[in-house]
């Protein structure tokens, strides 16, 4: 059984440093604000492991932006997805003839944005595409890829600029590798 984070001193190891992920998320602005260019474009941030990367990725788009959040439980405390997705807050607004980019920290198994894809579809967008900072093709499930991803890693459980452990560590500049002590990452 793990141990509870706050008593067992976990090791964190950079992996992705904040000058990689600056420089990356600028270009990242730059494609989408080329491909969606002359448009308005509808930022749906997936609570709340996205906040700290839409907040970088939307201050340097060069188009017209609004923002709006959906939250989405799929790992509780845990380290591994329980599978099960549920919304926790659901958007304020209607999207109906919006061009959406939906925002995630993460793809990992895929099953928390086929889940939300479906949900958004019915709600009739002009399109709706996904943009992720951090890709885990190895761990995919479900037939699921982002139209544009920040960093490809592999299967290590990551935390840091937004994504979280039993919901520590988000605060992180970088994106750094969680250790507990007696296991080789908590992946
Ligand atoms: P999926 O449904 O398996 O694709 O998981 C997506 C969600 O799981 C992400 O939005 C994260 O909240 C969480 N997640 C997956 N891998 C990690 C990780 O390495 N660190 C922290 N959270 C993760
Ligand atoms: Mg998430």
């Amino acid at each position: 059984m793990l141990m509870s984070a706050s008593n067992s001193n976990p090791t964190l190891e950079v992996l992705i440093s904040e000058a990689r992920i600056a420089a990356r998320v600028q270009e990242l602005a730059v494609e989408i604000s080329a491909d969606y260019h002359d448009r308005l474009l509808h930022l749906i941030g997936v609570l709340n492991g996205s906040w700290v990367f839409l907040a970088d990725l939307s201050r340097h788009l060069e188009i017209p932006v609004t923002v709006d959040f959906m939250g989405i439980s799929s790992y509780g405390q845990g380290t591994t997805s329980s599978g099960e997705v549920r919304i926790t807050k659901d958007l304020d607004g209607s999207l109906a003839g919006l061009d959406i980019l939906v925002v995630e920290d993460i793809l990992d198994s895929g099953s928390t944005f086929l889940y939300l894809e479906k949900i958004l579809k019915a709600r009739q967008p002009r399109s709706l595409r996904l943009v992720t900072l951090l890709d885990k093709p190895v761990r995919r499930v479900q037939p699921v890829r982002a139209d544009y991803v920040g960093f490809t890693i592999p299967d290590l459980f990551v935390v840091g600029y937004g994504l979280d452990y039993a919901q520590q560590y988000r605060h992180l500049r970088d994106v750094c590798v969680l250790r507990l002590p007696g296991s080789e990452s908590v992946a």
